[in-house]
């Protein structure tokens, strides 16, 4: 089969509202409910909150339209689609495969926890506000050397089964329905949340900057959490513009996608940061926030079991949207260039991650002392890597690429669809993607490093 054949039997997604979900549905995940309220709790809340927005404008919204101007525009996984334009840029793809890969690798055993919550919740075992007794669930659960590989396994096998499925019979099906569960699921939560007795603190404390707060490592980590949370940098936005249709309107979804994504992140870390303080726990307590936090939460709210149920549950399906993104990325690469079927790459590819997470899960047990980058554990280490160093990595030679070398017109031509809509943005655009989005990301790069 040669490239052409191959760009006219892709798959496409079955409808427009179908893409903005599943795209929305691969950036809105762990990253926006486990991730983004303990990276702000981390880096001074307001302060984190502040510098995301400003690097969410200046280089969320402009690399998100690239990279669905580069998938749409060759049709093709992240690797091929550079290597179509330019030969010598196929590596800049590659970065961004490696990067989805290792991401899945931690992200399955987050996912892993999040199922195993289900089940606790099933159970009632955290039917209480005592933080002393939910820390220790918590902390029990996760230093287990066995069983939270288990539940791991679980989760990798689910993505599996999904990924199997295709694009427009797997993914878009179930992102359909669960995205806009999740959003209501959220709502009340927060409500409950910020409506708990000392909960004004926490609200402060996310909402209101702390300027002196901001530093290189702020900067860095807010950098690497829009890469993360709007899953730039790795070719996963590029694969599912592959699967886009020519009439449809690149700069909105650039837009919307963001917009959607920024309002999951604040819903959580409204429901999260205010109950952080309300019951008195560490605001940069890391990882376990969201299991330790909002079961005090829930118990504070009439069906609190069922509650707790629900959200773990709606937990569970945002990110297996979003994993299976990640597993697409690097399936759809297997697929297009090795030209092996569909199933026998997801097996391969799951089987893989898996064994490459489970060090992950076993570093916050048995391997706990053993520290690999900057005095972090293999999880956070595998973080540190991906977030804060390939995507940025891969995200700056994205804007050289479009900016430079393939050329704003040709990139221009394809965000109006040959001229066809309008883009009011455009010369905003092409001075952000050319200057600002890869100074930014350079100067946050650098200064992070020191
Ligand atoms: N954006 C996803 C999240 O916030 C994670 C992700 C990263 C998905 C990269 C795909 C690619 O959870």
């Amino acid at each position: 089969m040669n490239l052409n054949d191959q760009q006219q039997n892709r798959e496409q997604w079955g409808s427009k509202v179908g893409f903005i979900l599943a795209a929305a549905g691969s950036a809105v995940g762990l990253g926006n409910l486990w991730k983004f309220p303990y990276t702000a709790g981390q880096n001074g809340g307001g302060a984190f909150v502040l510098v995301y927005f400003a690097i969410l404008i200046l280089v969320g919204f402009t690399l998100m339209l690239a990279e669905l101007i580069l998938g749409r525009h060759t049709q093709l996984n992240a690797i091929s689609a550079y290597r179509k334009i330019k030969e010598k840029w196929a590596w800049v793809g590659g970065i961004g495969i490696l990067a989805s890969y290792l991401i899945l690798s931690f992200y399955s055993v987050i996912g892993g926890w999040v199922v195993n919550y289900i089940v606790k919740s099933m159970t009632g075992a955290f039917n209480t506000a005592d933080t002393e007794v939910l820390s220790s669930i918590f902390v029990n659960f996760i230093t287990n050397p066995i069983q939270p590989i288990i539940y791991q396994a679980i989760f990798v096998i689910l993505t599996l089964g999904i990924v199997i499925g295709g694009v427009s019979g797997g993914i878009e099906k179930y992102s359909k329905i669960l995205m806009p569960g999740l959003f209501v699921m959220m709502v009340l939560i927060m409500i409950r949340s910020v409506t708990l007795p000392g909960a004004s603190e926490g609200i402060k404390y996310l909402l209101l900057p702390d300027f002196s707060k901001i530093d290189g490592n702020v900067m860095l980590a807010a950098l690497g959490q829009v890469f993360f949370s709007l899953s730039l940098g790795m070719g996963v936005i590029i694969t599912y513009g592959s699967y886009l249709g020519k009439d449809e309107n690149l700069p909105q979804s650039s837009f919307t996608i963001p917009l959607i994504d920024t309002i999951i992140a604040l819903l959580a870390g409204l429901a999260i940061l205010p109950a952080v303080f309300a019951f008195g726990f560490d605001p940069a307590g890391g990882p376990g926030l969201i299991f330790i936090t909002l079961p005090a939460v829930f118990s504070q709210m009439p069906l609190g079991n069922v509650f707790a149920l629900l959200f773990f549950l709606l937990v569970l399906f945002a990110a297996l949207t979003s994993s299976i993104s990640l597993l697409e990325a690097s399936v759809s690469y297997v697929v297009d260039e090795w030209k092996m079927s569909r199933k026998k790459a997801t097996f391969i590819l799951s089987f893989v991650v898996f064994l490459l997470g489970v060090p992950s899960s076993l570093a916050q047990g048995p391997w706990s002392h053993i520290k690999f980058i900057r005095g972090l554990d293999f999880l956070d280490s595998m973080d540190f890597i991906a977030s804060n160093l390939l995507l940025p990595i891969g995200g700056f030679f994205l804007c050289i690429f479009i900016g430079w070398v393939w050329g704003i017109e040709n990139a221009l031509k394809e965000a109006t669809n040959d001229g066809k809509i309008s883009f009011k943005l455009a010369k905003f655009w092409a001075f952000l993607i050319k200057w600002v989005a890869p100074i930014a990301i350079l100067i946050v790069f650098i200064q992070g490093l020191k």
